[in-house]
């Protein structure tokens, strides 16, 4: 079983985000992990559908959008208009998790749930059929360049175990500390996809990570 990167533009030069999405398929992404913050649910404000709808036509990779955005429901429309492939909401956002799921379902891209690093796991137990990708955050949401939180170790382990046992293949990315020292742990706990922002675009050879990470092989 192989793993990927799914570079975060958010510690990319936002002068030139087509220029950086470009750099990132140079070496290898499939993926591009968007972080859209909206001011509420964390401080930060970073992008809309109107930037996701701009690079839309300058790139084929596969656009992961997380949105750490309150009352999602209200914006699932604009972003799946601009051409994203999966919506992830945080669980925390909104108090309509199911009917947003299916909402984003309906308009016919993939979905996916994010679990801050004190939410259990067992939050998902009535939802895993309207799941494609489980997203553990391994720092607090808001900002990068924070260091790996390492109870989000067993958390990876319990969801990866729990996706076997179900028999399903969701998709089990983790997100936040990431970078060429812990990369091979978190795959071997049972991530398949990593984001990585700041160990990416703003380490020494930092786009090497993407091949090194596909490059890693474990046994499923
Ligand atoms: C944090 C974001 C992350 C962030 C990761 O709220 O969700 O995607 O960009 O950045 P690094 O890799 O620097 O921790
Ligand atoms: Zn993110």
């Amino acid at each position: 079983m192989s793993a990927k990167v799914a570079p975060s533009l958010l510690s990319a030069d936002f002068s030139c985000l087509r220029d950086e999405i470009k750099r990132i398929e140079k070496h290898g992404a499939e993926w591009v992990h968007l972080d859209i913050m909206d001011g509420h649910f964390v401080p930060s404000i970073t992008i809309g559908p109107l930037v996701v709808k701009a690079l839309r036509p300058h790139t084929e990779l596969f656009m992961d959008a997380h949105l750490m955005v309150t009352d999602p429901e209200r914006q699932v429309k604009p972003f799946v208009e601009a051409g994203l492939d999966l919506l992830t909401i945080q669980y925390e956002a909104t108090a309509h998790l199911d009917r947003v799921l299916r909402i984003i379902k309906a308009a016919g891209i993939k979905t996916g749930v994010a679990l801050n690093p004190a939410t259990p796991p067992g939050v998902l137990d009535y939802i895993w059929p309207l799941l494609d990708l489980v997203l553990v955050m391994s720092v607090n949401p808001g900002e990068g360049g924070q260091e790996f939180i390492p109870a989000a170790l067993p958390k990876i382990e319990a969801l990866a175990r729990e996706i076997k046992d179900r028999g399903l293949s969701t998709i089990l990315e983790v997100d936040g500390g990431i970078n060429r020292q812990n990369a091979r742990e978190i795959i071997a706990a049972g991530a398949t996809v990593l984001v990585a922002g700041s160990a990416v675009f703003k380490a020494d050879n930092g786009m090497h990570l993407i091949r090194e990470v596909s490059a890693f092989d474990f046994e499923a």
